[in-house]
Parts: structure tokens; C-alpha cells; sequence
């Protein structure tokens, strides 16, 4: 499973690339906003120039037109931009005229998966389930994800599954045991992910062993 980075924090994008386990970046409007008025455009090209993979950025258009026009133009900022258009009808319109583009597109704001086998059927590259936000309301985020998994599979479909709105480091573990190709993480949870207490009482064990017999 590829762990993409859920930020536009140019720093902790940096340091998600310099760990080497970062290939790629999600954002929408609201993680925009959270850096402060801010070139949105100068922004995310900074972005894709900085990460390998694909960096996921949102129209803000509401109507397929206007997403079309809109995806069109943030399509040219970089080669490795994917448009997030969300999982409406006029966006699986905008997604079938992108697609057909070769405009890559990432059908996000996915809450079930008949709006994923729709948006897979435009021809979107990538599809976002939200497991934290289908979490807060009583069901089941990676049910849903395993569902779409499991569809995708079946009918071997080129589209990919990104786990997003994760919560914590057990969404990430899930998404991986049921197989989603990709889980765009916050900042905060890839630090976790690597924490363990025995690692860290480990190290101090092995200086201190260490240092008993050798040191001065
Ligand atoms: O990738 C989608 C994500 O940004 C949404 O996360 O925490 O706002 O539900 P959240």
C-alpha cells in the first residue's frame, strides 16, 4: 500500500519525502485553506515539484461545466496534478469528459460503494472513500473501502482506492490488511505510525548495555 500525505504543509510534505515513504499528496479546499491566504496555484505547483507521485488538488466549481473548465486548467500546473472532483452527478459528469481527456481524475467525497463503481465506470483514476467522516456518523469507513476493494478486484478495474479521511494509525493498518492501493494520511499519523515504546525502551537498552562494558 503507497501512503500519500492528506496536507499542503510544505514542510511536513518535505519531511514525509525525506523519510522515502511519502509518494504522494492529497488536498481539498479546506486543507488549502488551513496554510492561510495563500496562491493556491503558485501553492500546489510547489508541491508537485516537491513529491513524486500524484498530488490530488479540488475544483470548487458545482456544476459539471464549471468543474470541466476548471479541471482543464489546474490539469496544465503540473504533470503529476490529479483533479478531485466529488462524487455528485455533476461531478461523475465532469469525471467522463475528463476522463476521456486523459485528464486524471480522483472521485473523492465517496461515502458508498455505488458512488465508486460509478466513478470508476467514468473513468476516474482514483476513488477517495472517506473512512473517518463515515466513521463519525455510526457505520462503518472500511467496510465501505473493503467493499470497493473487492469490487475493483473482481471486475479488474484500473481505478484506485484511496483510504482518506483517516483518523489514526488503525485506519492505516486496516486499509492495509484489506488491500486499498493507497492511504492518504495527516501528518500527525505518519509520525505514529512508526512509534512503539519497545522500540524506543529498546534503543536505550543497547546504548546502555553498550556503554556499561565500553564506555570510559
Ligand atoms: O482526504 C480527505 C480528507 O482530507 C478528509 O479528512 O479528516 O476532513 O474527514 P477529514
Amino acid at each position: 500500500m503507497e501512503l500519500f500525505l492528506d496536507t499542503a504543509n510544505i514542510e511536513h510534505i518535505r519531511y514525509g519525502v525525506r523519510l522515502g515513504v511519502v509518494t504522494g499528496v492529497t488536498t481539498n479546499p479546506s486543507i488549502i485553506s488551513r496554510e492561510g491566504k495563500v496562491d493556491y496555484q503558485k501553492l500546489v505547483k510547489e508541491i508537485c515539484s516537491i513529491v513524486p507521485g500524484p498530488v490530488s488538488t479540488e475544483v470548487l466549481s458545482l456544476d459539471a461545466q464549471g468543474m470541466v473548465t476548471e479541471a482543464r486548467e489546474i490539469a496544465k500546473w503540473a504533470e503529476n496534478i490529479v483533479v478531485k472532483i466529488p462524487a455528485s452527478l455533476e461531478g461523475l459528469q465532469a469525471t467522463a469528459v475528463l476522463a476521456k481527456e486523459n485528464i486524471k481524475v480522483n472521485f473523492t467525497l465517496c461515502f458508498s460503494l455505488n458512488q465508486a463503481l460509478l466513478g470508476a465506470a467514468a473513468g476516474a483514476a482514483f476513488v477517495s472513500p472517506f473512512v473517518g467522516r463515515l466513521d463519525d456518523i455510526g457505520e462503518d469507513g472500511m467496510e465501505v473501502v473493503a467493499d470497493i476493494v473487492e469490487y475493483l478486484d473482481y471486475y479488474q478495474l484500473p481505478t484506485q482506492v484511496i483510504a482518506a479521511s483517516i483518523r489514526h494509525p488503525q485506519h492505516c493498518l486496516t486499509a492495509a490488511e484489506i488491500g486499498a492501493h493507497i492511504a492518504t494520511v495527516p501528518y500527525n499519523v505518519l509520525l505514529q505510525m512508526i512509534q512503539h515504546p519497545l522500540t524506543d525502551i529498546g534503543i536505550k537498552r543497547f546504548v546502555d548495555d553498550w556503554n556499561k562494558v565500553m564506555g570510559a
